[in-house]
């Protein structure tokens, strides 16, 4: 008798969890429509009602000792390889791997090249490069480091080249310096890639980009920041990852990032053992073929009177003569419609908002909102591309400067010809969210 009333009762536990995990899911399905949002509350809260009950049935069906032993270990030995398994694997990852080779300029974009990567022992990094067609390889080097940087010098403007990094296996990867004129090109822009809770879905983002990339050629990678979760300690997987999945497109392209509140501090900060703008400020300037990128530091003060916001203004007063573009790339965005209102600064709108219309910006890429956005202001057009890949859940409510909202996985392919720069809001199966133009005011 007690037997039947516990067979019941964990029957009835079991159905109770897949009936929350499918209750649950459909309700989070309907608020992100990707299947994974169904699957994991069914997964979760099925198993915690699945496993326990169908162990505690066969326990009460076994006429034997062993075979009872035998189903506690059978049971023992899988939720110790589900719980364990990717506990190992992020701790075997802690420690640097060989990651990269990826680029970045951290000097003159027409004349030099930093390749960057990491690696497992520290010994001296060297590179070795030779102009396209050329035969000769020259050697560049750096001091012995688990996060070599290697500066290439000496470049010739808008030149074709070619790099390996011999500790790395030697693969040829090609690069470009910035041309000494401005010319037609295009670049990505995404950001928010990093993992939540152990899930992110970053690669399907960048193999929809490395396809894209074969249309539009990406000379540069821009990423509005929230590269992982937490820079530091116990992170250490995520950087592996992150540089996993980066390095197909950014071994022969620079990759920008501009600094997220996830990436931000550590003791060292570890964001700047892997990345060397070339200074130690947050914010830069990065002038490419006519086009002012400018990366702002949210996680620094930008408050007027602060050293940033000093050199903002002057960033955006004294551009180059061929100017006809200007982008800023920030994490935190001037305004949101995320209906939780928690991500609206007043002294990002109510500050720079104006700096940036009387300052000439085209338009500005954010993050921080996992989703993407895009607002039509007065002066400039305004992107929140925060779905690179970390788990979605801000559903914005369109408002009346909105032009486009949609939750989903994401990234922008932007071309700039002549005076005229069209941006797409890309899904990770290559639709189109949005398209729009954006015409050069000089
Ligand atoms: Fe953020």
């Amino acid at each position: 008798m007690l037997k039947k009333i516990v067979a019941v009762l964990a029957t009835l536990w079991a159905a109770a969890g897949l009936i929350a995990g499918a209750v649950l899911g459909v309700y989070m399905y309907r608020h992100i429509n990707h299947p994974f949002y169904f699957l994991l509350p069914f997964v979760l809260l099925g198993g915690l009602g699945v496993v326990p009950s169908s162990l505690l049935l066969l326990l009460l069906r076994a006429k034997t000792w062993r075979a009872r032993l035998a189903t506690v270990a059978v049971y023992g030995v899988a939720i110790a390889l589900a719980v364990g398994g990717p506990a190992a694997w992020r701790n075997y990852y802690e420690t640097p791997r060989n990651g990269g080779p990826y680029l970045v300029w951290s000097d003159d974009p027409k004349t030099t090249m930093t390749v960057c990567w990491t690696a497992q022992q520290s010994v001296p990094g060297r590179v070795e490069y030779a102009a396209e067609g050329a035969a000769e390889w020259k050697p560049a080097e750096c001091p012995a480091t688990n996060y070599p940087k290697v500066k290439i010098a000496g470049l010739q403007p808008g030149a074709k080249y070619r790099y390996r990094v011999p500790a790395l296996g030697g693969q040829e990867h090609p690069f470009q310096t910035a041309p000494a004129v401005p010319e037609d090109f295009s670049f990505a822009v995404y950001g928010d890639n990093r993992h939540a809770g152990g899930f992110s879905w970053h690669s399907s983002v960048m193999r929809e980009m490395v396809r894209e990339d074969g249309r539009e050629h990406f000379r540069l990678i821009l990423n509005s920041g929230d590269i992982v979760e937490r820079p530091g300690k116990g992170y250490g997987w995520q950087w592996a990852t992150f540089l996993r999945d980066i390095t197909p497109l950014a071994a022969s392209r620079p990759y920008e990032v501009s600094l997220g509140n996830h990436e931000s501090g550590g003791d060292p900060p570890p964001f700047e053992d892997y990345f060397d703008y070339g200074h130690k400020e947050h914010w830069r300037t990065l002038d490419y073929a006519g086009v002012r990128f400018i990366t702002v530091s949210t996680q620094d003060d930008i408050k007027p009177g602060s050293a940033q916001y000093s050199w903002l203004e002057q960033a955006l007063d004294q551009k180059p003569a061929d100017n006809r573009f200007t982008v800023v790339t920030m994490h935190k965005p001037l305004l949101t419609r995320d209906p939780r209102g928690k991500y609206n600064d007043p002294v990002m709108r109510g500050e720079l908002e104006p700096l940036f219309a009387a300052k000439g910006v085209d338009i500005v890429f954010a993050g921080h909102v996992h989703a993407y956005e895009h607002h039509h202001l007065p002066s400039f057009e305004h992107v929140i591309t925060g779905g690179g890949g970390v788990l979605l859940w801000a559903k914005p409510t369109p408002g009346p400067d909105t032009v486009k909202t949609e939750t989903v996985w994401h990234f922008c392919a932007v071309n700039v010809k002549g005076k005229t720069m069209s941006v797409r809001a890309l899904r990770t199966d290559g639709s189109v969210i949005e398209a729009f133009e954006v015409q050069s005011k000089r």
